[in-house]
């Protein structure tokens, strides 16, 4: 009875670029009772049939369609349902905290065959014109690489603007993003004007514990400063690695339990979590109180929002 079923149906939202697709059916005996209604009612001259009737179709629909969802759901096959629904996400990241990428995401990036497939994906236009053709044409040469390939060129391009002019060597077409970690990112203004009052105090080490993807590392880095980074998400660290060059120092390490003893510490806490902003420092990741109570010994530079 279905041009497509369900599966179908899921696929081609796949195929199209979608991520997280999932499908959802509705009406089974209400569609078997619906049909033989409507026929009825289509072969009576309209209004003949009475409010007794419509009564009886709206209740009866209603009441199987009930059935349908808490009984017959759970037990019979998708594709024997009347409706099928499909929901799924775009690649586009813009309403929320974009997709996750695993470490093992990273490490494909940072592969041969990766930077290959990154460099065919950068000459996509993924425009709001050619962004499904595009996708389905990552999809149909990458597979399931796709989103990631083209999630991280959305990505740089975004970069392109906020971080230009970070460092002399800052290019975004070789820097690997989250969608949140490039919202969280310091700009490049600010991160520049920090590094430089930091190299003003010619300091032997400034150790940023919440380094996240090596933003203010560069920074730090490009004004001739000493630069340890840490951060207590491992996907970070390994897309700050790849941003920073093999010999950054970088190390995993939660921000309240400090890993050194005399360097200046910066911290930059997360102060969005799901694409949502937390305005109250209680609510910062790591909290400011813990940080301000494992740094009290220690110059500590904190970037945070005004009061
Ligand atoms: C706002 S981001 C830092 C952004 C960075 N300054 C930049 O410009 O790219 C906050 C970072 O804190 C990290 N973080 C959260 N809790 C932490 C903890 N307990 N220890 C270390 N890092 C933590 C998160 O993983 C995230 O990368």
């Amino acid at each position: 009875m279905h041009t497509f079923g369900p599966k179908d149906l899921e696929r081609m939202a796949t195929n199209a670029g979608a991520v997280q697709v999932h499908t959802a059916s509705e009406e089974f005996t209400a569609a078997m009772f619906g049909w033989p209604v409507r026929t009825f009612e289509a072969t009576v001259p309209p209004g003949r049939l009475g409010w007794n009737w419509a009564k009886f179709a709206f209740g009866g629909w209603k009441a199987l369609s009930w059935v349908d969802a808490n009984v017959w759901r759970h037990v019979a096959p998708k594709g024997w349902f009347y409706n099928v629904m499909v929901t799924g996400s775009t690649l586009l990241s813009s309403v929320s905290s974009g997709l996750a990428f695993s470490t093992d995401d990273v490490r494909y990036l940072r592969s041969e065959s990766g930077a290959v497939a990154l460099a065919a994906v950068a000459d996509f236009g993924l425009t709001d014109a050619t962004r499904v053709a595009d996708v389905a044409a990552a999809r149909a040469r990458f597979g399931d690489r796709a989103p990631v390939l083209v999630e991280t060129t959305l990505l740089r391009r975004r970069a392109a603007a906020k971080l230009e002019q970070l460092c002399p060597d800052f290019q975004a077409s070789n820097w690997l993003f989250t969608d949140e970690a490039l919202q969280q990112a310091t700009a490049a203004p600010v991160a520049r004007h920090r590094a430089r009052r930091l190299a003003a105090a010619s300091l032997p080490l400034v150790h940023d514990a919440t380094c996240s993807i090596g933003t203010e590392l560069a920074a730090l880095r490009g004004w001739g400063v000493r630069a340890l980074g840490s951060d207590i998400d491992p996907v970070r660290l390994a897309m700050a690695r790849n941003n920073l060059g093999s010999t950054a120092e970088l190390c995993r390490a939660d921000a309240l339990r400090p890993v050194t003893r005399d360097a200046v510490v910066v911290v930059d806490p997360g102060r969005r979590r799901g694409g949502r902003r937390r305005l109250r420092p209680d609510d910062y990741q790591p909290g400011l109180a813990q940080l301000l109570d494992s740094y009290r010994d220690r110059y500590l530079v904190v970037k945070c929002s005004p009061e």
